[in-house]
């Protein structure tokens, strides 16, 4: 049998990512708290309770799970709602938890990447209207200039705003996160002030440190058409990937912001990108649906012989991945992959995903794509938005009620990746020997 590995460069980040309401627990100040207290809102009625009790500490010891498997990096986020309370309110003591937690990471010999808004909004935020304010990207270059100032020291790398796409259409058009509207109008405002946000936040962010390196993570999804022969499927296929895909890198690229039927110039947000971020999980199919008129008659499955995670969320579409890329490429920008990942329980599949997906990003690396690093979602199983605790992206699993660490393979199998710094033909024979020849052929 051949004996060979697939490297990549020198200096790549191999980490994992996580998110502030997702693992810290304790959160009672954001619309994600309110909304876990609303009948019906998650599944099951799930909570996010103590989550991975970060706030009670325990990021010290997933820090060293993360640090004794050989990842050199990790991206977490900031909680808004803990940071500044109140709107004439600052908590210094949130401020330094955070300051311990970026040290943590530097002593551990991981560097950070800092997200500053990822989903939550404070309460006393939504109050005023959350993003649908015009004021709202001034408010956040305010609590960018507190943090960014305070916690610079420690971290050069930072996301600005975690999918901006995801948190509008699942809040504004698809009813699924909080506040639940479905209204195209709002959907625009939202984007475009997070647009406006993101740019006073990056002014912001190099004014305190002229050689930060400042992004969005944009989640990316393949979408294809449900039949390539409609000509209306492939029109909302398109359409979908310009509104969701292309909308907001576009605009931070050119400052003119093009959603849905309407596009208006934002001059302030040309160039505002130091890097590109790509979540990238899987593939759906566009399809023409007169009856889904409240999603503007899109019908989203996924592809139909895909192989599917526990709860039929993601289909395992590596390819789908290597698009994304491509994709990101055409920016002209160093990538970082933010978040790719899989629930699985059982851990069945996600060893084969993982070697996968790294393979494609291999490959993308070796067209000399300036793809500097990737964080898997996630470290630990950790509290899934509307779908609460029913699915688990962690390489280790957590027993909700314990507190208890389940190592599961994955973490063997991203340590030996990250301490190849690439794939070896012995891992994949040993971990996902099912796709050895398609991944090594003789
Ligand atoms: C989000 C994460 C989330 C992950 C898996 C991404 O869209 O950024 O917060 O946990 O998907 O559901």
């Amino acid at each position: 049998m051949l004996s060979a590995t697939y490297h990549f460069p020198t200096g790549f980040l191999w980490g994992t990512a996580t998110s502030s309401h997702q693992v810290e627990g304790s959160n009672s100040n954001n619309n994600w708290s309110a909304w876990e207290a609303q009948e019906g809102r998650i599944r099951l009625g799930h909570k996010a309770g103590l989550a991975c009790d970060w706030w009670g500490g325990r990021w010290k010891e997933d820090f060293d799970r993360a640090a004794e498997s050989g990842q050199n990096a990790h991206r977490l986020s900031l909680e808004w709602s803990r940071i500044q309370p109140r709107p004439d309110v600052w908590d210094e003591d949130a401020i330094d938890h955070y300051r311990q937690m970026l040290r943590g990471l530097r002593q551990r010999g991981m560097t950070p990447l800092v997200t500053l808004h990822h989903f939550t909004d404070p309460l006393w935020l939504m109050e005023l209207g959350g993003w649908e304010n015009d004021n709202t990207p001034t408010l956040f270059e305010k609590f960018t200039l507190k943090v960014v100032d305070a916690l610079k020291e420690y971290c050069q790398n930072w996301v600005t705003i975690n999918e901006p796409n995801v948190y509008t259409v699942m809040g504004y058009l698809f009813k699924a996160f909080p506040p639940a509207k479905n209204d195209l109008k709002a959907c625009f405002a939202v984007l475009k002030n997070m647009v406006r946000g993101h740019a006073a936040a990056y002014r912001a962010i190099h004014r305190l440190q002229p050689d930060a390196s400042v992004g969005i993570a944009l989640n990316y999804q393949s979408f294809k058409p449900n039949h390539a022969w409609l000509p209306f499927d492939r029109a909302l296929a398109d359409f979908t990937h310009n509104n969701f895909n292309v909308s907001f890198p576009n605009t931070l690229m050119t400052g003119k912001f093009k959603f849905a039927f309407k596009s208006i110039d934002l001059p302030e947000a040309r160039n505002t990108q130091d890097f590109l971020g790509i979540n990238y999980y899987t593939r759906q199919m566009a399809a023409f649906n007169l009856l889904k008129k409240e999603d503007l008659f899109i019908h989203l499955t996924f592809p139909k012989d895909a192989e599917m995670s526990d709860t039929g969320h993601i289909a395992n579409v590596p390819d789908g991945f290597f698009e994304a890329m491509k994709f990101a490429k055409g920016y002209s920008l160093p990538i970082y992959i933010t978040e790719n990942g899989i629930e699985d329980a059982d851990d069945d599949l996600r060893p084969r995903y993982l070697i996968q997906h790294v393979h494609q990003m291999w490959r993308a690396v070796n067209f000399n794509w300036p793809i500097k690093g990737y964080f898997h979602w996630s470290l630990v199983d950790n509290f899934e938005w509307e779908r609460g605790w029913t699915q688990r992206f962690g390489l280790w699993g957590l027993d909700v009620d314990t507190q208890v660490r389940i190592r599961r393979t994955s973490v063997d199998v991203y340590e030996a990746i990250c301490r190849e710094n690439g794939v070896a033909s012995a891992m994949v024979q040993q971990y996902a020997p099912s796709i050895y020849s398609q991944l090594f052929p003789e």
